[in-house]
């Protein structure tokens, strides 16, 4: 764990250059518009350590697999979103010396994301080894309200000197990915143009053939006046840039603007790719850095308005969810339905920038209640455009008849995981995605999405889980045999009960479903039984037999039931008794130790009782509860945010808040030590949902919204702010009182504890004075 980031409402701020935390703050301070991101790599030259990143999404390579013994199954690559054309270069040489922050004397130095603007910006004094001083200021935005369009301002003040300030702006895109399997290039340079202010470079990604055109645009003055000192270009393969040598005295600034243009194949034909980044820059060098920052910065605050969670008394708190909030909102916008979200967003090279379950487990409901439905719906549409390629995985593996098995990692549809126990084994995350559209249905009400959307989603995982069970003479039940459930820290186990559980539930959902269907659109109903030959008598008696008849591994002592069979055999020592110096037990012990011991990676057991809460009583909630929670190590980011919402739940607000904060301030305090690696953007949908869900108490049940809210002892009160069918509430906790204010002109129904009110619409609110604040 760190404590370097200063605590602030609405900034990130770091004071004080620590070389050694470099990479951890080039993810934290990350920028990005959905469309693209980068780390917050320097612009002049540093030759210190770090992690240069620049991400297109969508833009990826096939990495071809490396594993040590192949299974067959595996698939041939893992897609990657790579690194591509550095655009923010500008590096600076004074009196002939290069600024390399690794090599001079740095007198000062902020790094600063102001959140509420989406700014980030550096400030530093350094003395170079001529004695010349220098003090830098830049800002540097990816602009939310013209996505292919990123600027960087730089200014650099002669303090102590005259002489010359060399600027050079460029654009790099011999670039490589540290993760890369087999130290390749990904980039092929198809075309490179530079020429006064201007340079374009066009590169081809290899295999997949994506081609991005990146284009640059600088202007340079002096204390405000234009330069009028030479401009020399130059340019190399897949490189260009611009030199300027400006004259100076000491107090005089030097400030450079760079817009840049990112454009490619996925949204323009390849031959005209030159000329839409040309027409971007010369719209975005007509604007100026200004009036583009103008728009983003609008963009945001407007985002904020529907976004933000105030908390009052607790500023690490605040700090912590509005960085997961922001974070969340520029790495997806739902704008395109090939995009989604990779447990690291745009921040770094782990987990390849795809798509894992995390989305429909935890950001889902992030995007749900604060974006507009399209976002959601987006995000289901994602998958059930790769429900073709979830049949092909199924039949990969010995599946028929359209069971669909989607893809542990995927970019495409096509699955990248390469690793037995968990590509072949990790199957409850078929579950998660049906959940997803019983989530989106059951919080929109947008039940016109099932036909045929939904349905046909449903339908093919549901076939899945029907083939993958089989009947046990021996048990006289169902079983589904060698799984590795959410807890990763078991393989090859039989009947998890988070997947067991799970697939009964998808039946019993899909069941439902075809109801609705035949009832309220039989026509099309028929045709999608014709479409995918579904013999719904043969096929839904299975259904049902299996419902009936699943097998749930059960300790009758404590009457709670157990991850998998045969989980009593284990030495039951709590977590906290391990010695600290063995924890994570992930760095410290052998697999097999691991795999021999009780503990659990991230939530298991309990993640069937966060999402089916109703299904449980709050009694066999809180046994559960006590039995797997000391067994958890939380070595998942995904994992406190479920356990908080659940402490919650049950009334253990001590624990609920210090879950809460775990999962809040993971990457701006290191927790896991593994910022360095990018951020964890997907368990900060997790962090939203235990602020929401988990303090805020609120659920949606039978299409209406309830809370049961607590508020922390240390806290004056907090708000969140969340769209529902159509309304717009603003929710405030007080200690004393409960108030929801409709900032739409629709009205809503809520039940605050167990009080049914009306909200009417047109900022009207209903306020409920209690004295308990617990459930
Ligand atoms: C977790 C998985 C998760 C993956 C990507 C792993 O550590 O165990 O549940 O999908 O990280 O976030």
């Amino acid at each position: 764990m760190k404590d370097y980031i200063i605590h602030h409402e609405w900034k990130i701020i770091e004071e004080g250059f620590e070389p050694s935390f470099n990479r951890i703050s080039e993810s934290v301070f990350s920028i990005g518009n959905g469309k693209m991101g980068q780390r917050a790599n320097f612009e002049e030259k540093y030759t210190g350590d770090t992690l240069n990143g620049t991400y297109v999404a969508g833009i990826y390579y096939p990495d071809k697999t490396r594993v040590g013994w192949w299974k067959n199954g595996y698939p041939e690559y893992f897609a990657k979103i790579i690194n591509s054309t550095n655009w923010i270069g500008i590096h600076v040489k004074i009196n002939g010396e290069e600024l390399d922050l690794a090599k001079v004397k740095i007198l000062s130095f902020t790094r600063e994301l102001d959140m509420q603007h989406g700014l980030l910006s550096r400030r530093f004094v350094t003395e170079m080894k001529n004695g010349n001083q220098i003090e830098v200021c830049s800002h540097r935005f990816v602009s939310m309200a013209a996505s292919e369009i990123g600027a960087v301002r730089y200014s650099i003040k002669a303090l102590n000197f005259s002489g010359k300030i060399q600027i050079k702006p460029f654009l790099d895109g011999d670039v490589v990915n540290e993760d890369s399997n087999y130290d390749e290039k990904f980039w092929v340079e198809i075309a490179r143009a530079v020429g006064g202010q201007e340079g374009y470079l066009t590169l081809e990604t290899l295999k997949t053939q994506f081609r991005l055109c990146t284009g640059m645009w600088f202007h340079a003055t002096k204390n405000g006046e234009k330069t009028n000192s030479e401009i020399i270009n130059s340019d190399r393969e897949k490189y260009v840039e611009a030199i300027q040598k400006i004259d100076v005295s000491a107090g005089d600034e030097i400030v450079v603007e760079k817009l840049t243009a990112t454009v490619s194949s996925l949204y323009y034909d390849k031959e005209i790719l030159v000329e839409k980044a040309q027409e971007a820059i010369e719209l975005a060098s007509g604007a100026g850095y200004d009036l583009l920052f103008e728009s983003h910065k609008n963009y945001w605050l407007k985002k904020w308005e529907t976004s933000d969670i105030k908390i009052e008394g607790d500023v690490a708190a605040q700090q912590g969810i509005r960085f997961n909030i922001f974070q969340l909102n520029q790495t997806y916008t739902g704008e395109d339905e090939r995009m989604n979200i990779g447990p690291k967003g745009f921040t770094g090279e782990k987990y390849g920038g795809v798509t894992y379950w995390d989305t429909e487990a935890y950001c889902f409901p992030f995007f749900l209640s604060t974006a507009p439905q399209k976002v959601s719906r987006s995000l289901l549409v994602y998958r059930h455009k790769h429900l073709q390629r979830a049949i092909e995985n199924a039949e990969k593996l010995g599946f028929s008849g359209g069971a669909a098995l989607y893809p542990m990692v995927t970019i495409n549809g096509e699955e990248c995981h390469n690793e037995w126990e968990i590509t072949f084994e990790e199957v409850h995350r078929n579950g998660a995605i049906a959940y997803a559209v019983y989530n989106y249905v059951n919080y929109t009400g947008d039940k016109d999405y099932l036909a045929p959307y939904g349905f046909e989603v449903l339908l093919g995982i549901s076939r899945f889980w029907s083939l993958r069970v089989n009947w046990s003479e021996a048990k006289q039940k169902y079983v589904m045999l060698g799984v590795t459930g959410p807890n990763e820290y078991e393989n090859n186990v039989n009947n998890n009960f988070h997947t067991n559980y799970i697939a009964v539930w998808t039946l019993k959902y899909t069941l439902e479903v075809i109801e609705y269907l035949k009832k309220e659109h039989p026509y099309l109903f028929e045709e999608l039984v014709r479409k995918w030959k579904f013999n719904e008598l043969q096929e839904t008696a299975r259904w049902h037999h299996i419902i009936e008849n699943m097998y749930f591994a059960r300790d009758p002592k404590n009457k709670i039931y157990l991850q998998q069979d045969g989980f009593l055999d284990k030495a039951l020592i709590p977590a906290d008794e391990l010695p600290e110096d063995q924890r994570p037990i992930n760095q410290n012990w052998s697999w097999d130790r691991i795999l021999r011991s009780p503990y659990i990676k991230q939530a298991d057991t309990l993640q069937s009782f966060f999402l089916f809460q109703e299904d449980f009583s709050l009694g066999e909630l809180k046994r559960h509860f006590d039995f797997y929670e000391p067994l958890t190590v939380h070595e998942s980011s995904l994992s406190p945010c479920v356990h908080s919402i659940l402490a919650a739940k049950i009334g253990y607000e001590n624990k609920a808040y210090e879950m809460y904060l775990r999962t809040a301030r993971l990457d701006l305090d290191d927790y896991n030590n593994d910022t360095e690696d990018g951020l964890h953007i997907t368990s900060m949908g997790g962090t939203w949902m235990s602020f929401v869900m988990g303090l805020g108490g609120m659920r949606v049940v039978n299409g209406k919204l309830t809370f049961r809210p607590f508020i922390p002892e240390n806290w004056k009160s907090y708000s969140f702010r969340i769209d529902f069918r159509g309304a717009h509430l603003e929710v405030i906790m007080q200690h004393d009182k409960f108030t929801v204010v409709n900032h739409s002109t629709v009205d809503v129904m809520v039940t605050i504890w167990e009080e049914e009110r009306k909200i009417a619409g047109n900022d009207k609110q209903e306020t409920i004075v209690h004295e308990k604040q617990s459930a």
